[in-house]
């Protein structure tokens, strides 16, 4: 067993390169998010022996609808699969699954099995597993002042009660923990829209490894390497 001490309680990845990984071998870019699905399994499963009790994972995000219609049509048909596929071996393990971003423009086909998924895996406790599916940052930023808005107007909320503590209960990860570290595959050092408001004082591991070869192994090491970094919160260390 590794020496979990000093483990991240919360990592979050962008699963990027999945479109390159293709490229590469000369086939076409959804085959990447195939291979990339299967990582996925395989690093859920790592976490409870690594000590990391909360997985968030970039999916998809608002800006990815920009891409072909093929290529945005087979993503969703993957999460589909994926959720169908893999939803007996998630309640089995213990995973409790649930989305964050805007279900309203997923088809409901989809934002059904998302529901099913949720609901299905509530008791479990030994990994929060979390997928961002149309996902983006700013997004959740403006859809959280709409509620908090509202909550103004409706009278619930007095405005001279806000401060840093209330504005997170209005974000989709209101019930999560700040990542304290976040990984991203494929060599780019961007954050891309990706929990913005929740990693103020997270650490950022940026590595080369495209998302479909990123193994359990490299996990490890990455979440190892988390271990030995100071965490300073703007304090001095004495
Ligand atoms: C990340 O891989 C997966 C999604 C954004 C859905 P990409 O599809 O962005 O892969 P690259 O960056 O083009 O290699
Ligand atoms: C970020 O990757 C989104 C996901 C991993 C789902 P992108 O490939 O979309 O980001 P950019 O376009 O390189 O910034
Ligand atoms: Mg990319």
């Amino acid at each position: 067993m590794p020496d979990t001490e000093n483990s991240p309680n919360h990592v979050a990845i962008i699963m990027d390169g999945n479109g390159r990984w293709a490229q590469m071998r000369h086939r076409p870019r959804l085959m990447g998010h195939h291979a990339g699905a299967r990582r996925v399994q395989e690093v859920v499963r790592a976490c409870p022996d690594l000590g990391v009790k909360y997985l968030t994972i970039f999916a998809f995000s608002t800006e990815n609808w920009k891409r072909t219609q093929t290529e945005v049509a087979g993503l969703m048909k993957l999460f589909k699969r994926y959720i169908r596929r893999e939803a007996a071996s998630l309640l089995e393990e213990g995973v409790r699954v649930r989305f964050i971003g805007d279900r309203v423009r997923l088809e409901p086909a989809l934002v059904d099995l998302m529901d099913g998924l949720e609901l299905l895996t509530a008791d479990n406790d030994k990994v929060h597993l979390t997928i961002a599916l149309n996902y983006g940052g700013r997004d959740e930023v403006a859809r959280a002042a709409k509620r908090l808005a509202y909550d103004v107007s409706m009278g619930k909320l007095d405005p001279k009660s806000i401060c840093d503590e209330t504005f997170p209960k209005y974000l989709d990860t209101h019930v999560l923990p700040d990542p304290d570290l976040v990984i991203r595959t494929s060599g780019e050092a961007r954050i891309s829209n990706f929990l913005l408001w929740q990693s103020a004082y997270a650490e950022y591991e940026f590595i080369d490894t495209l998302w479909p070869d990123f193994t359990k192994d490299i996990f490890a090491e990455v979440v190892g390497r988390f271990g030995t970094r100071e965490r300073r919160f703007g304090a001095v260390t004495v």
